[in-house]
C-alpha cells in the first residue's frame, strides 16, 4: 500500500484556546501505487486539513499515517520534509510560483536539496521533456507574470512531477480556471497519472474531474465516506 490512514483524528484549537474543535474524526483509507481518487465536502469540511495530513504537512492529532510502509509519526518535522521533497509532489489552486524564476528554472526548485540532481543535465532533461508534454515547449523562459493562469498551472503540475513522486496532492488544482481550462487541466492530471504512474488524491468541487479518477469520496461531518 503506498498511503495508509487509521483512525486519524485533527483537532484545532479554538482562537480564544479554550477549546478545540474536531475537524477530521475517524478517517480510515488505503491508498494503492498509482491509484487515482477525488475527494469531495463541502467548504470547510477538512478537505485541505486532510490533505495537509495525507502530504506530511501537517501532523494528526490521533491515528496512525503510513507512506510506503513508513509511519510518519515517528519521523522528526526534518525527516518530514525530506519525505515530502522526495516522494510527494503537491499542486495548489494556485500556483505558487516564483515570479523572479522563468518556468524551467521554477520546475527545477524541488531538486535544490539534492546534490545528485541539483542541476544535473538529468534533472533539466526531465523537466524539459514534461514541459513539453504539458504543451510548454515554447515557454520554458517565460516567467509566470508572462503565462496565462493555465500555463502556470501546467508549470505548477510539472514542478510537483520532477522529483519522481509517488504521490500527487492536489488541493483544488483548476479552482482558479475556467471550465475549458480546468477540465484539460484535468484530462493532463488523469494522463500523467496513469503515464508517470503516480497516485493522486484531488480535492475537487467538479464532478466532471471527480469522474476521471478511479474512485470518489465525499467528506463529512468529519468522516470519509466512498460514494463511487
Ligand atoms: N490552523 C487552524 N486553526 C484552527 N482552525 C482551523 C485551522 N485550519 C483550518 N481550521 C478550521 O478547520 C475547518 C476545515 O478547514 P479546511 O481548510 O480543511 O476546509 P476545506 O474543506 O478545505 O474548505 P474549502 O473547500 O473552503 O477549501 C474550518 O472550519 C477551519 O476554520
Ligand atoms: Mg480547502
Amino acid at each position: 500500500m503506498l498511503l495508509e490512514l487509521e483512525h486519524i483524528e485533527k483537532r484545532y484549537a479554538t482562537p480564544d484556546g479554550k477549546n478545540s474543535l474536531i475537524i477530521l474524526r475517524d478517517i480510515s483509507i488505503k491508498i494503492a501505487d498509482g491509484e487515482s481518487i477525488a475527494i469531495l465536502g463541502p467548504s470547510g469540511s477538512g478537505k485541505s486539513t486532510l490533505l495537509n495530513i495525507m502530504g506530511a504537512l501537517d501532523r494528526p492529532t490521533a491515528g496512525e499515517i503510513r507512506l510506503a510502509g513508513q509511519d510518519l509519526s515517528k519521523l522528526t518535522n526534518q525527516e518530514l520534509a525530506s519525505v515530502r521533497n522526495q516522494q510527494i509532489g503537491f499542486i495548489f489552486q494556485l500556483h505558487h510560483l516564483l515570479p523572479q524564476c522563468t518556468a524551467l528554472e521554477n520546475v527545477l526548485i524541488p531538486t535544490i536539496p539534492h546534490e545528485k540532481y541539483k542541476n544535473a543535465p538529468e534533472s533539466i532533461n526531465r523537466a524539459k521533456e514534461l514541459l513539453k508534454r504539458v504543451g510548454l515547449g515554447n515557454r520554458m523562459n517565460y516567467r509566470p507574470g508572462q503565462l496565462s493562469g493555465g500555463e502556470c498551472q501546467r508549470t505548477a503540475v510539472v514542478r510537483a512531477l520532477i522529483n519522481k513522486p509517488k504521490l500527487i496532492l492536489a488541493d483544488e488544482p483548476t479552482g482558479s480556471l475556467d471550465q475549458q481550462t480546468a477540465e484539460s487541466l484535468g484530462k493532463l492530471l488523469h494522463e500523467l497519472n496513469q503515464e508517470q504512474k503516480v497516485a493522486i488524491v484531488m480535492v475537487t468541487h467538479s464532478t466532471a474531474l471527480a469522474n476521471l479518477m478511479n474512485r470518489r469520496f465525499q467528506l463529512s461531518n468529519g468522516t470519509l465516506n466512498q460514494i463511487s
